[in-house]
């Protein structure tokens, strides 16, 4: 395990000294709300002592420029398809001018403030200083706020201001007029099940989809109803990042309990976990569901593809939005990023609108990893049209679409279910009020109005990016905690499914010498629909509504559909099944977690029906 710790890549020296002249800037307002949102109740004026970790975000020099390289290098039809960009020039555009940083750091120092370097483009400074003195700095007024949700305390000001001459340097600062609901993790609700025996033969391509798979989904479902090769990836520089917040982790004796039951004909795994924030990576601790989720289904389905858990610590007062900017910095100052990212949590997006800066410049982070060669997938979340978690405080008004998924340069996930698939009816799906609707998605989307006509019109932004792009098996998925089966749902479940595929199809590429997959979305809404398996039942209910219904095409419940691996590698090797697709062995892909989970399922305890490996007691070492 290494623990890679937050990113701190250097230190400007600040020591200018020069003890004038802030007085004779005049301040502009930068961005100010006359009172905070619903859900965040005054409490106090913070003391004057409380430390503030402050994020400064510059002007990005060519912000645009990393859109544009991310289209091209993503597009099928483009000549560069494939032809990522390296690390140098990613951060060559999003690095902020020289001018800029010259200006921002000198008005920290003269106030004899150090900035950290806390991206690797230099794009984002982090400050620490007390109230008192963001207050002074700022023209500001920090307070307490209760977050109703959570019942934490978040501080944040009203208003604040930077001198005039900063304006064009300075984007904004994190967090200050922010108020955003945590990342809801829900806890999952999830009942506990015998861990099903599954057959140590080798199950031959396109066997029939075991009947129990319509009550529980287990590898071996997944890997017959989606065409998944069982036989190990093999391929030099392959790799598999799932990410968790607030301390989750997943156990390694749990995870080599699920393989040697899951997975007979291949029953060992593991993954490397890394920290950043300070997170948990011990993987002898005991196992939180959404990371047990996550990690027995990407290493449990990406069969041998090296897995690493990425946990972020829970040390930004901001709770897990910090962490989220913390995480795509550290997966950017690497130089081999991994080549597919799945995360299972997320926002609503709706604390992000009235200053969308900040879901911007996190959308363009993503763009930036997936300008690299990155395929980053998120779930769509678990709340069908009413946010990230079911949710009636938007019955009779707008519905609430979710953040990162209405972020048009990475993959949303949503959820399906039963053997004959239909949607699952908490597969989070609808439109950005943030982000226009890419041109990659104008036809599939276009096509779903149509059909729509007025239903739900009014509660939603047609001209938003639509979500999800596609979905995978989202209920019921089984999974092995401290010794024990549990049967978990959500989306959470759906994005380690897909994102495992990928992973699988970059094996056979990376085999092949050809470059992995990347951003996908281009492909997807191109030639990639006809290897999906289409989704045309169900709904996602929610706000008081029946939601929007799933049809034949792009629909905002299970996006484009689900995976068929055989299709898939076809078109992208476009050849017939490669050699990691045999018909002699077993592979598995992997499986990630979800959010919210819901549970099912019947008895207790693989004891019954497994070797048991006397890992109840987890020590807390
Ligand atoms: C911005 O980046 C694009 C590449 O996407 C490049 O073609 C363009 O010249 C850049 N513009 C500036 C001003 O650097
Ligand atoms: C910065 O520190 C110097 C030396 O300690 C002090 O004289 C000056 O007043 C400080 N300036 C501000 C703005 O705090
Ligand atoms: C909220 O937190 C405070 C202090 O942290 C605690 O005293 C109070 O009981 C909590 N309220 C609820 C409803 O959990
Ligand atoms: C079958 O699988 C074994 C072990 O994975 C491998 O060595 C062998 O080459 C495979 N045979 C074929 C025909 O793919």
């Amino acid at each position: 395990m290494v623990a890679a710790g937050l990113l701190v890549l250097s230190l400007f020296s600040l020591a200018l000294g020069r003890p004038t002249s802030d007085s004779c800037d005049d301040l502009h307002v930068l961005r100010s709300r006359s009172a905070a949102p619903r859900g965040f109740t005054w409490k106090q004026k913070a003391t004057a002592e409380t430390m503030l970790n402050l994020r400064i975000a510059l002007v990005q020099n060519n912000a645009t420029g990393v859109e544009s390289a991310l289209y091209d290098v993503s597009n099928p039809a483009s000549e560069n398809y494939g032809h990522h960009l390296t690390k140098a020039e990613v951060e060559a555009m999003v690095a902020p001018s020289a001018e800029s940083v010259q200006k921002v750091t000198a008005w920290l120092g003269k106030n004899n403030i150090t900035a950290t370097k806390i991206s690797p483009a230099g794009d984002w400074l982090g400050i620490n200083v007390p109230v008192s003195k963001a207050n002074a700095l700022l023209n500001a007024d920090f307070s307490e706020y209760l977050v109703d949700k959570t019942n934490t305390t978040a501080v944040r000001t009203l208003a604040y201001s930077v001198p005039e001459t900063l304006k064009d340097h300075l984007a904004f600062i994190y967090p200050t007029t922010h108020f955003i609901e945590p990342a809801q993790k829900t806890t999952p609700s999830f009942q506990i099940v015998d861990l099903p025996s599954t057959s140590k033969r080798r199950r031959s391509r396109r066997a029939a989809v075991p009947a129990a798979c319509d009550q529980q989904i287990t590898p071996e479902c997944l890997q017959a109803l989606y065409n998944i090769p069982t036989t190990p990836a093999s391929a030099k520089g392959n790799s598999l990042a799932v990410s968790g917040f607030i301390n989750e982790i997943a156990n390694q004796d749990d995870l080599n309990e699920f393989m040697s039951v899951l997975r007979p004909d291949s029953p060992t795994g593991s993954f490397n976990a890394v920290s950043v924030d300070k997170g948990i990576t011990n993987t002898k601790s005991p196992g939180t569901v959404e990371a047990t989720l996550d990690i027995q289904y990407t290493v449990g389905i990406a069969t041998n593809v090296p897995t690493t858990f990425v946990s972020v610590g829970n040390q930004n007062q901001d709770g897990d939005l910090g962490g989220f900017l913390d995480i795509i910095n550290f997966l950017l100052d690497q130089d081999a990023p991994p080549l597919v990212l799945t995360t299972s949590f997320g926002f609503n997006e709706i604390g992000f609108e009235q200053e969308p800066d900040l879901a911007v410049s996190l959308c363009t982070a993503y763009g930036q990893l997936g300008a690299r060669g990155t395929s980053i997938l998120f779930a769509s979340g678990d709340g069908g049209v009413s946010g990230s978690q079911s949710n009636d405080a938007c019955n009779g008004q707008a519905f609430i679409p979710t953040f990162p998924s209405g972020c048009p340069f990475l993959t949303s996930v949503g959820s399906t279910q039963g053997v004959k698939e239909v949607a699952a009816d908490f597969s989070s799906g609808g439109f950005s009020n943030i982000f226009a609707r890419p041109s990659y998605q104008d036809d599939a989307v276009a096509a779903y109005l149509d059909k729509l006509g007025n239903t739900n019109a009014g509660l939603f932004n047609p001209q938003g990016r639509a979500f999800p792009d596609v979905s995978a098996q989202g209920v019921n998925f089984v999974v092995d905690v401290g010794g024990q089966g549990q049967g978990v749902s959500g989306t959470s479940a759906s994005s380690p499914t897909f994102a495992s595929v990928i992973a699988l199809l970059n094996d056979e590429l990376l085999n092949a010498g050809k470059a992995p997959l990347g951003f996908l979305n281009p492909l997807l809404y191109s030639t990639g629909a006809a290897a999906l398996n289409d989704i045309t039942e169900g709904s996602n209910p929610g706000c008081g509504t029946d939601g929007f219904p799933a049809e034949a095409g792009w629909d905002p419940v299970t996006g484009l559909g689900t995976p068929d691996f055989a299709k898939l590698l076809t078109l992208v090797t476009g050849s017939a099944a490669g050699s990691n697709a045999g018909s002699n062995s077993t592979a598995s892909a992997t499986a990630v977690a979800t959010e919210s989970a819901t549970a099912t399922a019947s008895s207790a305890a693989a004891s019954t029906t497994t070797t048991k490996k006397g890992h109840h007691n987890h020590k807390n070492n």
